[in-house]
């Protein structure tokens, strides 16, 4: 049994992006996250390369905004701030109270007292500079996590794990799989 399947719990990721880190809201956005009363179970510090944020946001591959969406999240229009900070919380309803603290992905949409809506802003060229990112659903979540964390840098195993080697690598990786995506080749 993994904590994943005990229950009514969600997992989620969230990433204190490249305008949040040079605005120096990493804190902040934890402080927030923290009063939802959600378990955190992982932070780090990631690079962003190119190959991670193409996995991350592989779903988003066909839309027109793709490029830059990538670009971004490599901090390329923040002084190339590409350390991002990312948490993995777990909890009952976690996508919902992590949704409501974030605010609307567009923030000129966003309630004001949400992290997007305050601090938040979309720039000339339409980029959403969004402070932060949060997994849209719990599917999202469980492969989000898998793909930034390795499971010894989790508290709690929370997916099934295999030996890889002498590491501990996720039973089912956390490459660009979704609901629509299929595998592609170079995941495998
Ligand atoms: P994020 O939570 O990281 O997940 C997908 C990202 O795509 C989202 O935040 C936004 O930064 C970006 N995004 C979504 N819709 C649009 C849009 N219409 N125009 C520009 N960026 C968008």
């Amino acid at each position: 049994m993994f904590w994943y399947d005990m229950g009514m719990e969600e997992s989620i990721l969230v990433i204190v992006k490249p305008d949040g880190m040079v605005k120096g809201l990493a804190g902040y956005v934890l402080t927030r996250f923290e009063a939802t009363g959600l378990r955190m179970v992982a932070a780090r510090m990631a690079k962003v390369t190119r190959e991670l944020a193409v996995a991350h946001y592989y779903h988003l591959r066909e839309k027109p905004f793709y490029e830059e969406l990538i670009r971004f999240i490599m901090g390329e229009f923040d002084n190339n701030q590409d350390n991002v900070l990312a948490f993995a919380f777990i909890g009952e309803n976690a996508v919902k109270k992590a949704r409501a603290i974030a605010g609307a992905t567009n923030p000129e949409e966003a309630d004001y007292r949400t992290i997007r809506g305050s601090l938040g802003r979309v720039t000339t060229k339409g980029i959403f500079e969004n402070v932060v990112h949060v997994s849209s659903d719990h599917i999202e979540g469980k492969r989000e996590i898998k793909l930034w964390f390795w499971p010894e840098e989790l508290t709690v195993e929370l997916f099934p794990t295999k030996l890889a080697g002498n590491r501990k690598v996720w039973l089912e990786p956390g490459g660009p799989k979704t609901r629509t995506a299929p595998w592609p080749e170079e995941y495998k």
